[in-house]
């Protein structure tokens, strides 16, 4: 009997798949605490992030939600989601990276900046104009994966705790 070919697909996420975005947005979480992402990866943040897959794949938040899927199992994400901006702005109508993440067995083979792409291509058509997001210092892959997509830097964020 011949063995199917294994597939790879970068597509927009459905309903099905948030069960498994939501596994994959743990895994991303708990990478981002490597370079002092101040993201935890509690019940509550994965709880709001299934309110925000599930939006947007039901198109009742604006954004994107994009997946990598390989033998119809996930192995990474993409998601941004639209950013009111109740001022003007010259990014315009602009949507805000919540997560990139690519199973480490799948890295390298530009996976990342396929996910990123397909995402532009929804905003885009959906009416967006810009993307913006957050990469921690130190996160290397995730800035070389940005630049990769054309992305330009201002300035720097930063915070004081304020209690010990
Ligand atoms: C960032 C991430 C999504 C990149 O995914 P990927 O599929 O490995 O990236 P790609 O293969 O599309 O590569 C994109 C670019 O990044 C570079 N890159 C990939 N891994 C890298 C690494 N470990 N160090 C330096 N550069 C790296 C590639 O060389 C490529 O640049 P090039 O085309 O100029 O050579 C992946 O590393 C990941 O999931 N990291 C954990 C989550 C995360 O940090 N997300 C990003 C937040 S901004």
């Amino acid at each position: 009997m011949a063995l199917a070919e294994p597939s790879i697909a970068v597509r927009p996420a459905e309903e099905a798949d948030i069960p498994e975005l939501l596994v994959l947005t743990k895994d991303y979480l708990d990478e981002q605490q490597d370079f002092g992402g101040d993201v935890l990866p509690t019940p509550r943040t994965i709880d709001y992030y299934r309110t925000l897959f599930a939006g947007v794949i039901g198109k009742t938040i604006m954004g994107a939600a994009v997946a990598l899927s390989w033998n119809g199992s996930l192995v990474g994400f993409h998601l941004t989601v639209e950013l009111p901006m109740p001022w003007d702005s010259m990014f315009g109508r602009a949507a805000l990276g919540f997560g990139t993440f690519v199973d480490p067995a799948f890295r390298g083979r530009g996976f990342g900046v396929a996910l990123r792409e397909v995402a532009n291509d929804l905003l885009r058509e959906a009416g967006f104009e810009t993307v913006i997001g957050l990469v921690h210092t130190g996160n290397q892959p995730g800035e070389q994966s940005l630049e990769r997509c054309d992305w330009k830097w201002v300035g720097r964020m930063g915070y004081k705790r304020l209690v010990s």
